[in-house]
């Protein structure tokens, strides 16, 4: 049965209306009701009809196209491994939750996988999940709670609201960054990993020396299916030795090296 959209006899992708576009850019296909739309919001979707990664999170079920972004760092780091316990923080709607549900084994019973988010999250079999806003103290109790100890994982996908005023932007992630790493500092066991969305820019070069104080080897990923025209990037920390003492920041010694898992 002829779908609505596909392949036309040419080969070229048709879209939903059975009509295939060229546009100027180069960009095979156009969204059939632009008119009325802003630029901005005409721009958006004929990214989204023309981006390979939609098109796979859609057939593969999965529930972001972020899903992607987490599986292509981890098949170049290999930084999930089974029966870990892992905190996803920003987990709605959940496209990280599922990859770390599969590459964990969460489901053999012996992981743990604890998900928060301000937004509510359709269930995910085998996981926790937490309704709240990580920069509110209670939370970090009922991650622990949870999490049963200590993580071997902090991942965080948070990205503030946008306000469309890049540095703005740029700053309000930076800063559930830093919260993302204080919570990392609560809760991951010596030779955690901790892995967070970031922005290439401003700032980061001292946000770079609280990482080199805590983890043994701090890489920043922008893997594939990340825009390139998006600053965002990921920072990942691997062999967490702790948070500095006051003593040792004063004398600008780190804690003891942990064992690294990978
Ligand atoms: C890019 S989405 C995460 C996508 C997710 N990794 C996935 O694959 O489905 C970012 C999420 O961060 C959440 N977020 C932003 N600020 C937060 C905060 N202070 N506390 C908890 N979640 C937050 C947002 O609600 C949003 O759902």
């Amino acid at each position: 049965m002829p779908g609505r959209s596909g392949n036309d006899a040419s080969g070229r992708r048709k879209g939903p209306s059975g009509r295939s576009y060229r546009s100027k850019a180069g960009l095979t296909l156009q969204p059939k009701k632009m008119r009325g739309r802003k630029p901005s919001s005409q721009r958006w979707l004929t990214r989204q009809l023309n981006d390979p990664f939609v098109a796979e999170t859609q057939a593969r079920g999965l529930r972001s196209r972020a899903a992607i972004k987490l599986e292509q760092m981890d098949d170049k780091h290999h930084f999930l491994t089974p029966h870990m316990r892992v905190v996803d923080l920003g987990c709605a709607p959940g496209g990280w939750l599922q990859v770390v549900m599969k590459r964990c084994r969460i489901e053999s019973g012996k992981g743990v996988l604890v998900g928060v988010d301000l937004l509510v999250v359709d269930p995910v079999p085998g996981a926790k999940l937490l309704v709240g806003d990580i920069t509110e103290t209670g939370i970090l109790q009922q991650v622990h709670t949870a999490i049963e100890g200590k993580a071997d994982a902090v991942l965080s996908d948070m990205a503030a609201a946008t306000t469309g005023h890049r540095q703005t932007d740029h700053l309000r992630t930076m800063g559930l960054l830093e919260i993302a790493l204080d919570f990392a500092d609560q809760v991951l066991a010596p030779g955690g990993i901790f892995l967070a969305k970031a922005f290439r820019g401003g700032g980061d070069r001292q946000f770079q020396e609280l990482l080199n104080q805590r983890f043994d080897k701090v890489r920043y990923i922008k893997p594939p299916a990340s825009r390139s025209e998006s600053v965002e990037t990921y920072v990942l920390g691997t062999g967490f030795r702790g948070a500095p003492t006051d003593k040792q920041r004063d004398a600008g010694t780190k804690p003891q090296t942990g064992y690294s898992p990978i």
